[in-house]
């Protein structure tokens, strides 16, 4: 059928042509971010899940939502090696320099920017990727003491009182937070239990892979307490069958529904898959309906472009060691895996190991659902394993 109209969006960050299944986060986001408008209590969201399963295009649609009902947002990607300062500074600058256009907010939201220019003076060697404009001279004493938990605090006070002055709410979105250093996050942390019990308007919003929860705990022992860690799965078959039909119809074309099935079943309801296949599905189709037969030409196109794009990338940058620890899990099927199953087949003690493990974990392919278990982050990882290195070497 004719590409140009094709609906599906493989891609990093690419909005589905229908987000299927997201509904009920959709509105419990909603909600906490009405009730913190509202000056009551709620939990900041920590959306989690593997790669590909849609955190991204969840948050983007979220902030849509936000910003729809009149919140104030502000998006931050954390990457690997970037400092959240160096991340928040920048962004925080934009909001305070929109809330002082606003009559009722315009003086204290000056003196966050006086805020934001003692933060960074005072941490600009610790964090030497600091980068920002300052518009204010700092004010002595005012989150200037060097120390990020506590001008993080100050300044987050600030903020939070500029935007009570104008009247709305600051959602802060940050993708991909399990790369913010421990110390970081627990700043982070602190400083929105400080709004918390100031009934200020500031709301965190983020996602990453599943270990960020454990890191959370780890920077502060009561962030369980403060965020909700919902979990993104894949998508149930009803909601799989939906984000391959519903775009399909919206084109004015049609899918036998057995040959949805058999996406469904290949993709197992995950995401980023479901997009591939639909993508293929529709380019392999002489004509509509797509039929089953389009599906078995679709999935051997879709396998390769994953192993080219989505799985490949994460390969391309392991180390040999590292390469040899996955083949070794994938050996032993999709996992999790005991630590201690892994050492024994790689003929090694799982001390010795410990090093390759945590790489693997900070560079976002492993992470542990158990003490002692290793499961991958990106879902039918252990499968590609397998075709990218066969004899397992
Ligand atoms: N609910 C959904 N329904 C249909 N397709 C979706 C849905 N959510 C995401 N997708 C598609 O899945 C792909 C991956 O989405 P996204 O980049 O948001 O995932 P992610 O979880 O952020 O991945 P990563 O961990 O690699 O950053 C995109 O092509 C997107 O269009
Ligand atoms: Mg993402």
């Amino acid at each position: 059928m004719d590409p140009i109209s094709n609906p599906f969006a493989p891609g990093a960050g690419t909005r589905p042509p229908a987000l299927a299944g997201r509904d009920e986060l959709r509105e419990t986001a909603r909600i906490a971010i009405a009730r913190i408008a509202r000056g009551r209590p709620a939990k900041s969201l920590l959306m989690v899940g593997l790669r590909g399963v849609g955190k991204t295009v969840l948050l983007d649609q979220i902030r849509d939502d936000a910003e729809a009902s009149g919140a104030d947002c502000i998006c931050i990607e954390a990457p690997e090696k970037r400092s959240l300062p160096a991340l928040l500074a920048p962004q925080l600058r934009l909001a305070l320099l929109r809330l002082s256009r606003n009559d009722k907010a315009k003086a204290v939201a000056q003196q966050g920017l006086r805020a934001l220019a003692g933060f960074v003076g005072a941490l600009k060697i610790q964090f030497a990727d600091i980068e920002v404009g300052l518009d204010f001279d700092p004010e002595p004493g005012l989150a200037d003491n060097g120390d990020l938990e506590h001008d993080l605090q100050a300044l987050f006070e600030v903020v939070g009182r500029a935007a009570a002055e104008a009247d709305t709410t600051l959602v802060l979105f940050i993708d991909e937070l399990q790369y913010v250093a421990e110390a970081e996050l627990a700043a982070l942390i602190t400083a929105l239990h400080r709004t918390g019990q100031r009934q200020l308007p500031i709301v965190l919003v983020g996602a990453g892979l599943p270990q960020l929860r454990g890191r959370m705990g780890n920077a502060k022992s009561y962030a369980e307490r403060l965020f909700d860690f919902p979990f993104i799965g894949p998508l149930t078959d009803r909601d799989a069958e939906q984000a391959i039909e519903q775009p399909i119809l919206d084109e004015r074309a049609a899918i036998e529904p057995e040959a949805t099935a058999k996406i469904v079943e290949q993709t197992r309801g995950y995401p980023y898959f479901l997009q591939e296949w639909g993508k293929h599905a529709w380019d392999c189709a002489a004509q509509s309906p797509i039929d089953c037969a389009d599906v078995d030409n679709a999935s051997i196109l879709a396998i390769a472009a994953l192993d080219e794009g989505f799985f490949r990338v994460r390969f391309d940058r392991l180390t040999p060691a590292e390469r040899r620890y996955l083949r070794a899990m994938a050996a032993l099927g999709p996992g999790p895996h005991r630590s201690g199953d892994i050492a024994e087949s790689l003929g090694r003690d799982v001390q010795s190991l410990g090093p390759i493990r945590s790489k693997l974990i900070d560079k976002g392919m492993i992470w542990s659902p158990h003490h002692g278990d290793t499961a991958f982050t990106v879902p039918l990882f252990d499968e590609f394993m397998r075709r990218i290195m066969p004899d397992g070497q």
